[in-house]
């Protein structure tokens, strides 16, 4: 690092401390504060903020006229602002069962006023974050309700501290040994995935590959990567991580796999080699910095100024283009689940409706993964509708599941989205399946709600491992 980068690190490194928001102080019902201080676009200020200014070349958005006014004006001033780092300190979450219609209203209602979060669930029960300014009030609510539930994280801020540990003197040594930063013990950022990437495309030219199939938002690359032996009569499978932002073990899995291809593909079995793998394993890379910045639990895009209130970011994956705009996603901006103003309206679900369209490649599975709840889910998502070929995927589902549970032990359920969790229109997966991929699968990996989305840095190989086992049954029957 540059000793200016060095700086620019550690001005950022103060003023998150110093800017810290003390969500405690809020009154129930209270909006948290502004999730997003970070100007728009090109004012990234995390140390790698050159990386996301336009380019002399590049064809002048009024953004970029903007930027350049600002940078003209001072060419050498940082552009120091401040970013919030989200506290989470006394937050909780819970596990509640929502078999009694009652509970079912109560949790809306308390949704309805801010005072819980929701974080998955399925049928018959759902995992709430309780904000710490409400924790009395809704514990109250609970207990004159006699509604039972159980605590699964005590102090969230707590959890997110002992989440992704420092790596220790071994693994720093090797790292720098290595030619590439990512390892398997940590979470990474996205500066060390792409790198990790380039790294293996440079290593292994004669199979590997890299491409940048467009921008994000906020102007990073989404970067894809194929392996293959090129081979005539091969098959190709496409996989995402990352489309939620806070979804950190889905990009470490994704890449996980890539490692195991990429390094030992010489030895691996004639179903490997005989597929086209491609690998984009951080689809909201805006996002996914963002949770490593300022706010972890943030899970949607950055695009920023959608609606009245200008909320920032749109559920890309509510944002693809079957069915968009059906049950369970959002046409208020400040939702979670907002799925954008139109299909596709996001650069980072476009720049992939674009790659599909503009391949010649004939997928026969898309598999996207996030994170939590150990689901391997099939189309459809929009309603409760099954494919025609629906007994095929269950069946090559079921055969996956049981490869992880034999490798790993966790168990993953089988079945439909809109059967198994809840209808939710305008995902990757019904988009994949309305093209005519056969194979496709939105698995949740771990775990079932003990950390939720804040899955300890050590649970990384586990998952990994034993759905590399999955995905081994996969390429073995497409
Ligand atoms: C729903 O979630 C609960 C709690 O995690 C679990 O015990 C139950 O088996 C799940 N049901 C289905 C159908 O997945
Ligand atoms: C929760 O807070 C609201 C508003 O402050 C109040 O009206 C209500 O009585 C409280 N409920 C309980 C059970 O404490
Ligand atoms: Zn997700």
């Amino acid at each position: 690092m540059g000793s200016l980068t060095v700086t620019l690190v550690f001005l950022y490194a103060v003023s998150a401390v110093l800017c810290t928001p003390f969500i405690n102080q809020l009154q129930p019902g209270q909006e948290w504060p502004a999730r997003s201080s970070v100007k728009q676009p090109y004012h990234q200020f995390d140390g790698t903020e050159n990386e996301h200014k336009p380019e002399v070349a590049e064809p002048k958005t009024a953004a970029s006229e903007v930027e350049k006014e600002v940078i003209s004006d001072e060419p050498q001033a940082p552009l120091v602002e401040t970013v919030e780092r989200i506290d989470y300190s006394g937050a909780q979450v819970w596990k509640v069962s929502t078999e009694d219609v009652q509970v079912q209203r109560l949790i809306k209602k308390l949704a309805t006023d801010k005072l819980i979060a929701s974080w998955g669930g399925n049928h018959s029960s759902i995992d709430i974050l309780i904000k710490p300014n409400a924790l009395e009030n809704v514990t109250a609510m609970f207990r004159n309700g006699d509604i039972t539930y159980d605590i699964m994280i005590d102090d969230l801020q707590q959890r997110i501290n002992e989440e992704n540990p420092p790596l220790d003197e071994n693994e720093l040594e090797l790292q720098d040994r290595r030619g590439h930063r990512m390892t398997w013990k940590q979470y990474h950022r996205l500066e060390d995935i792409h790198g990790f990437m380039d790294y293996l495309a440079k290593t292994y030219p004669s199979i590997i590959s890299v491409n940048t199939i467009g921008k994000s938002y906020e102007g990073r690359e989404l970067k894809i990567l194929r392996i293959s032996d090129g081979k005539a009569g091969n098959k190709a499978v496409f996989i995402d991580g990352g489309i939620h932002a806070r979804e950190w073990i889905s990009p470490a899995v994704v890449t996980y796999f890539i490692n195991q291809f990429a390094e030992n593909f010489d030895v691996e079995s004639d179903d490997i080699k005989n597929i086209d793998w491609y690998f984009l394993p951080v689809v909201n890379p805006d996002g996914y910095e963002y949770t490593h910045r300022s706010d972890r639990l943030w899970r949607k895009n950055r695009k920023y100024g959608y609606g009245p209130s200008t909320c920032t970011g749109a559920d890309l994956n509510r944002n693809f283009g079957y069915r968009w705009g059906g049950k369970g996603s959002s046409s208020y901006p400040c939702s979670d689940i907002y799925r954008g103003s139109g299909p596709f309206s996001e650069p980072e679900t476009k720049a992939i409706s674009e790659f599909f369209r503009n391949t010649a490649v004939k997928f026969s599975a898309y598999l996207t993964y996030h994170s939590y709840g150990q689901y391997l889910l099939y189309p459809w998502g929009y309603d409760n509708a099954l494919p025609a070929d629906h007994k095929d995927l269950d069946s090559v589902g079921k055969q996956m599941a049981e490869a992880i549970r034999k490798t790993g032990g966790s168990q993953y359920k089988v079945g439909s989205s809109s059967g198994l969790l809840y209808p939710a229109a305008g995902g990757s997966d019904d988009w994949a399946k309305s093209l005519g991929i056969k194979y496709t699968y939105t698995v949740e990996l771990s775990d079932t709600g003990r950390y939720g989305f804040v899955l300890p840095a050590s649970y990384i190989e586990p998952v990994a491992r034993e759905n590399l086992a999955g995905l081994r049954v996969l390429a073995s029957q497409v």
